[in-house]
């Protein structure tokens, strides 16, 4: 069936297996690799991106529920120059072989947009359902911290 869906601004149609998860479209239709497929069960946020606005695993969501909406990855996220998410990142050192990052830099984006001063237990939670099979995590909360003070005080 062909599914019609406006991704990061464009109207994009694919072909697909009715039973194709929106990651499988967005990967093997659309050509965007950076939502990552780790577990494809829900488990590790690799593949989150939003739909309609709300942070979703797109392993979970059937390709034609995305049918007429809105689905944003992370290649919407500095096109022209890195957000502030992504060079807290770097600068924090918590990228390792990265393949988690794009998960974990949409879900923190996520966060900073509803709360731009979230406590640590804030970032824990909505961070949990986000899995790291390299790194320790303090260097990704110490990213997250670096990045909410760039996003409230520019020229920091
Ligand atoms: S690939 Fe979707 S949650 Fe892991
Ligand atoms: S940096 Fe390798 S899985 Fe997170």
């Amino acid at each position: 069936m062909v599914v019609r869906t406006r991704v990061n601004g464009e109207w994009r149609e694919a072909d697909v297996w009715p039973g194709a998860s929106l990651l499988t479209m967005l990967r093997d239709s659309l050509g965007l690799f950076g939502s990552k497929n780790a577990c494809e069960q829900g488990e590790c946020g690799s593949c989150s991106v939003w739909l309609d606005g709300k942070l979703v695993c797109s392993c979970l969501v059937l390709a034609p529920q995305a049918h007429e909406r809105e689905v944003r990855t992370v290649e919407s996220l500095g096109a022209a120059a890195m957000n502030p998410v992504q060079e807290a990142f770097i600068e924090a050192g918590a990228v390792q072989c990265g393949f988690c990052t794009p998960g974990f830099i949409v879900a923190v984006t996520d966060l900073l947009q509803r709360d731009p001063a979230p406590n640590e237990i804030s970032v824990r939670e909505a961070l949990s359902g986000n899995l790291c099979r390299c790194t320790g995590y303090q260097k990704i909360l110490d990213a997250v911290a670096l990045a909410a003070r760039r996003i409230r005080e520019p020229s920091t």
